[in-house]
């Protein structure tokens, strides 16, 4: 079984933070979101991965590689423009061949693993495997009709009034029959060759679609907030590792202090992770933030937060909370008259000041 990794599109919703950057790169608990789903790709025995990659595609590459690090080969297949997920598997289609493959949104993460997944799909042999999850705002994503014996009978994408609360996960698995139901579709009204619509397709043409539901959490990292909750869940599960340097610091909970971190006369309250050669120093790191690397934070206090590499933080009178920093980001707070604010933000940048 090969795997298909979609990591093409533009990330608007995620602006400015994607202006610079692929959103599928953006670090959860220090790790780019994409490495999440290779992962889960690599433990279910996929050895050939292809990525689907667009406007962002040098950045992608050079952070991912060929493979080599995760003993698998990685191809890149390149999208001229994002026109639909169905696009994105016709564009592979040279890749793929008549094997049945994984694809995989690149910009999703899912706790559990997929083996119960990848077993269902070769012991019942259907034309599509979906999963499923029931979500609070179903009308942001595809939504399944399914009857009471867990059929799939009809797919809609993003409906205004959806018929159930049940979303279509970023995770599905096909045999080649997909291929010849993308050829019958048409670009939707947002001008997507939608997957949702390749799939319906197959139902309403006597082909076979099983699903099967989420058990553990799953996040659809579109929206800055959703990069807060990924990162949280995330570091639930992180497991204490010191490779830092500790000094008259307190270290509460699961803490991970990555190699040349210097932490000094400062607390942190885990689940946290501290990147590379990162500095803290009288810094207060409440838990579920992870600190990225070459970070400098002074005589300030962070709480679940993502911040990125470089980023620096000085002597902030108010904790920064549920943020996200992009990459050499400087927050300083100088206390000298006048009094003033002094930014320089990029377009759809975010400040919120609270005296
Ligand atoms: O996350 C689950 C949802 O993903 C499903 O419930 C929806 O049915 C499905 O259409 C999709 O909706 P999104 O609006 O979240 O898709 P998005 O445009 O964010 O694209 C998902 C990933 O695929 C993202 O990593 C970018 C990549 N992509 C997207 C398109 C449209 C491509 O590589 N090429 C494309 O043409």
């Amino acid at each position: 079984m090969k795997g298909l990794i979609l990591s093409g599109g533009f990330g608007t919703r995620l602006r400015p933070l994607t202006y610079t950057g692929a959103k599928q790169l953006i670090p959860i608990a220090n790790k780019p979101i994409i490495f999440y789903g290779i992962e889960s790709l690599v433990r279910v025995g996929i050895k050939d991965i292809g990525i689907v990659v667009g406007d962002t595609r040098d950045e992608v590459m050079s952070v991912v590689g060929d493979g080599a690090n995760w003993n698998i080969n990685i191809e890149y297949i390149p999208q001229e423009s994002p026109l639909g997920l169905a696009h994105a598997i016709k564009v592979a289609r040279e890749f793929l061949g008549n094997e049945p493959f994984m694809m995989y949104l690149g910009d999703n993460i899912l706790k559990d693993s997929l083996d119960e997944l990848v077993k269902q799909f070769k012991e019942n042999h259907p034309n599509a495997l979906i999963l499923l999850t029931e979500v609070d705002n179903p009308q942001e994503f595809g939504v399944a009709e399914v009857d009471g014996k867990g059929n799939v009978k009809k797919l809609v994408e993003k409906p205004k009034e959806p018929p159930s609360n049940l979303a279509l996960v970023g995770i599905y698995l096909f045999d080649n029959e997909i291929h010849k139901a993308i050829e019958h579709i048409k670009p939707s009204w947002r001008n997507e060759l939608e997957i949702t619509d390749a799939i319906q397709w197959l139902l309403d043409n006597g082909y076979r679609v099983e699903s099967q539901t989420v058990k553990g959490w799953w996040k659809d990292t579109g929206k800055p907030e959703d990069i807060i909750e990924a990162n949280l869940l995330i570091l639930q599960d992180i497991k204490p590792d010191n490779k830092g340097e500790v000094v008259d610091s307190t270290l509460n909970g699961h803490v991970v202090v990555e190699k040349g971190a210097v932490i000094e006369k400062s607390i942190i309250r885990g689940p946290a992770i501290i990147g590379q050669n990162s500095r803290l120093s009288k810094a207060y790191v409440g838990p579920f933030s992870s600190i990225g690397a070459n970070v400098t934070i002074e005589n300030s206090e962070v709480e679940c937060s993502v911040i990125m590499d470089g980023a620096t933080i000085r002597n902030l009178e108010n904790r920064i909370d549920r943020s996200i920093l992009g990459r050499n980001v400087v927050i300083n707070q100088i206390n000298e008259s006048p009094r003033t604010h002094k930014f320089i933000l990029g377009d759809q940048s975010y400040v919120q000041i609270i005296k």
